[in-house]
């Protein structure tokens, strides 16, 4: 589950009423709060009177920075139409946490109330995050109210499954405000991959010389798990095979781990005939040494260093590019200098039609970064951003060149 903190501006111009009903999982909405308005969206937070049981419109009205709303009847709206004004210009209204009541409200149409009533009067998209106990949730009243929400194009984010404020375990608990977040990021985005299968490696490689050394690079794997995310975000399946990082998988995004080039090697070849887009931002080690000891190398009295012999590793990228039926490749390269040059004989020789060049290494485990773009048509730079929102343009810039879906067989 991807814990990573909000982009600041991700979400900026983006205006969203959420609106809270009665359950334990109110606390969380503090949180998603505190998240969406750090991505720059604006918040008008709405809640039922079984939702202020649970948090204080004080704390909500804090995190928010504006009033909260809970009544039709409130006298602040001068026109007493806080039903109709407060979802104008709203993004989208989402329900959370969505209480079994609130469901069968929305599901039958009711407007008993100032949130049901601007759900019901709204003109733009209703998400809703339900919260409940298992037994609720697996409710067939509740399944059929879900399942008429989706028929009316309402979309149910969650619920996760696990333990329970009541002591039960099982399906209903509600997502965690990362999740939700990622969750409404993704929405927004548009969907440039939808029906794509995106195959990226990310991260460096580690090669073992015994059981406790090895030789490494100092590649953090931000690029590749930022693409991750919004190749996600865009719509598409995304299967992100990673050397050894210490970053969280993005949300929907499905992870494989390994240590080698080899391992990352065989892991893209098995997964590579389902994939109709292949990225290789991994900076993957060259070499491996021919043995690997087997018992820790001790240092001798003699004071004689160990030498090892290196064999190649395989190049996964140009390996894809060369299956007979290839996904569409695109390549990237860390050079020290003669970025022009190095980035395109390297994208000729590893026969792909894009490569992604920087001068690194001085960018690895930056948080901003600026690329060029190498093709057969020539290059085009890309202006300096912050690492998500670049993978956001990458991503964009890539859908653009994929051939027309109905020829990927
Ligand atoms: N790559 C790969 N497998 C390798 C080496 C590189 O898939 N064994 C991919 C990288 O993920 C990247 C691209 O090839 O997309 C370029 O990586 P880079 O390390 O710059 O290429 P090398 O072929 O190793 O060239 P150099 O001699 O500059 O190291």
């Amino acid at each position: 589950m991807n814990t990573a903190a909000a982009n600041p501006g991700e979400l900026a111009g983006k205006h969203l009423v959420i609106g809270m009903t009665g359950g334990i999982a109110c606390y969380k909405i503090a949180e998603l709060t505190r998240l969406l308005t750090k991505a720059g969206a604006t918040v008008q937070v709405v809640m039922t009177e079984a939702a202020t049981q649970f948090i204080t419109p004080v704390t909500m009205q804090a995190l928010s920075g504006r009033p909260v709303y809970t009544s039709q009847w409130d006298a602040r709206m001068p026109n007493n139409m806080a039903h109709i004004d407060l979802s104008r210009g709203a993004d989208a209204i989402v329900i959370a946490p969505a209480s079994t009541d609130f469901l069968a409200k929305l599901a039958h149409g009711f407007a008993d109330g100032l949130l049901s009533t601007l759900c019901v009067a709204r003109d733009c998209p209703l998400l809703v995050v339900p919260a409940m106990n298992r037994q609720m949730w697996n409710n067939p009243a509740t399944q059929r109210n879900v399942a008429q929400l989706s028929a009316d194009g309402i979309e149910t984010l969650g619920p996760d499954s696990g333990p329970q404020a009541c002591g039960e375990v099982g399906d209903g608990r509600m997502l965690e405000p990362e999740a939700v977040y990622e969750a409404i990021v993704s929405f927004f985005a548009p969907k440039v991959l939808a029906q794509r299968r995106v195959l990226i490696t990310a991260g460096p490689t580690f090669e073992p010389l015994d059981p406790v050394r090895g030789i490494t690079n100092r590649s953090s794997g931000k690029m590749g798990f930022a693409l991750a995310r919004a190749a996600q975000q865009a719509g598409a399946d995304v299967h992100l095979v990673a050397g050894p990082v210490t970053l969280e998988t993005p949300w929907g995004v499905y992870r494989e781990d390994v240590q080698t080039a080899q391992q990352m090697y065989d892991a893209v070849m098995r997964a590579v005939p389902d994939y109709d887009v292949f990225i290789g931002v991994a900076a993957v080690a060259d070499w491996r040494v021919d043995h690997i000891a087997t018992q820790k190398i001790k240092k001798t009295a003699e004071g004689r260093v160990p030498g090892f012999t290196f064999v190649e590793n395989p190049d996964i990228l140009a390996s894809v590019a060369r299956l007979p039926h290839p996904p569409y490749c695109v390549g990237f390269a860390a050079e020290s200098g003669d970025l022009d040059v190095h980035a395109e004989q390297k994208r000729v020789r590893k026969n792909v039609p894009l490569l992604i060049g920087n001068l690194g290494p001085q960018t690895f485990g930056l948080d901003d970064n600026e690329v060029v773009l190498f093709e057969a048509a020539g290059s085009t730079k890309l202006p300096r951003a912050a690492k998500q929102a670049l993978a956001q343009t990458l991503i964009a810039e890539i859908a653009r060149r994929l051939p027309d879906q109905s020829i990927i067989s």
